[in-house]
């Protein structure tokens, strides 16, 4: 049996409802696999600075690095929203991310044809959306320098955090996102602001010449704000779009309203080696916690990703989203995206369920 080592890092609020059916589908869907994984618990975040003072205490960070694969909840509670910026707990998601030098983001983001109803937009612009954000995760604006506070010639205050972009950093996303593109339906969107900002304009020029590398894939450019304007006006033209760190930021919260729910979307942070990163798009969610309304699927998605692009065990993460698609199928809808005809369920029956379906499945395949 091949053997894993899986860091579990559920984090603050509901990160703790949603990690463990997470955890549940890898171990039923791995052994089904024959699969034998292991997991260990770590604290990050709120939970880590309770527990030891630090956001991302060192033994999480190096345990994370000789895991095989990390699976994180989320991180953030109102508790902690005062303090230093080196003690908030999103300072550990930022450290971690740095840390395993996961470069590239991967935010898939499709309408199950069963979910067409859950869509804020028009049922007929969602249905069949199915496009990949390919977004920059350890460089540009997040990771600015120089940054920081002073005060101007004028005595006026002054918060600043200067954006840059390097050939190298473009290019190594930009590589990732045509290899996924050609895989899909070889067509690339890159997302800047390249006639206003240095780095977009130096990120265009990259993506524009590589692609000469990639005649097979079409590749357009566009502005952001177009590009929000197009991704809710017409989702489907869509296939993969190569952006930023914070411009993916915002197109992957805005292309959450496609399907409906932030509940809905799963990611992967991935390097060029060692372990990746795969967590739900959605925050710790303090309104929610402790309510078991959430809905486990971004989770469980992120799971079904980790055996995707984590461990490269491809049968096993179509296991898990086979799983997904069934539950849906038998009605089974949390509060985030239930419709009228189907059964409103909490966090753990929705786990429950997809145990459930993913057990069918034995004597089914
Ligand atoms: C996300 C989150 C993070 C980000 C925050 C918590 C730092 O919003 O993963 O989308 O902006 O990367
Ligand atoms: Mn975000």
């Amino acid at each position: 049996n091949k053997r894993y080592n899986i860091a579990v890092l559920p984090g603050d609020g509901v990160g703790n409802e949603v990690i463990p059916v997470a955890v549940d589908a890898l171990r039923l869907a791995g052994s089904l696999e024959g699969l034998d994984l292991r997991f260990e618990e770590l604290p990050i975040g709120g939970v880590a600075l309770d527990l030891v003072g630090v956001p991302l205490p060192e033994e999480t960070l190096t345990k994370a690095k000789n895991s095989d694969a990390v699976l994180l909840g989320a991180v953030g509670w109102p508790k902690w929203d005062n303090n230093p910026k080196h003690l908030k707990p999103i300072t550990a998601l930022l450290q971690l991310r740095a840390g395993l030098e996961v470069f590239s983001n991967l935010r898939p983001i499709t309408v199950f044809p069963q979910l067409v109803d859950s869509t804020f937009l028009r049922k007929d612009t969602a249905e069949g959306v199915d496009l990949m954000i390919i977004r920059e995760l350890t460089g540009g604006i997040y990771n600015a320098h120089p940054r920081g506070f002073t005060t101007n010639e004028q005595g006026d205050e002054v918060g600043f955090c200067t954006e840059s972009y390097s050939a190298t950093e473009v290019d190594r996303i930009a590589r990732v996102a045509f290899d996924i593109a050609k895989q899909r339906r070889s067509k690339l969107c890159s997302v800047d602001k390249a006639t206003v900002l240095e780095g977009s304009m130096l990120w265009r020029k990259r993506v524009t010449s590589m692609a000469l590398e990639y005649p097979e894939v079409e590749v357009s450019h566009l502005l952001i704000d177009t590009a929000a304007m197009d991704l809710v006006r017409h989702p489907r033209q869509f296939d993969t779009i190569l952006t930023g760190v914070m411009f993916g930021d915002i197109l992957s919260d805005l292309a959450a309203m496609i399907p409906g729910s932030v509940g809905l979307l799963p990611s992967a942070a991935l390097g060029d080696s060692g372990p990746g990163i795969f967590e739900p798009v959605h925050g710790s969610a303090p309104k929610h916690y402790g309510k078991d309304t959430v809905n486990p699927l971004a989770a469980v998605l992120s799971a079904a990703m980790l055996f995707r692009y984590g461990l490269k065990e491809e049968s096993a993460a179509r296991r898990i989203e086979i799983a997904v698609s069934d539950v849906l199928d038998r009605g089974f809808r949390t509060r985030d995206i239930h419709t009228p005809g189907t059964a409103l369920v909490g966090c753990k029956r929705m786990g429950e369920e997809i145990l459930r379906s993913l057990d069918a499945r034995v004597s089914t395949s």
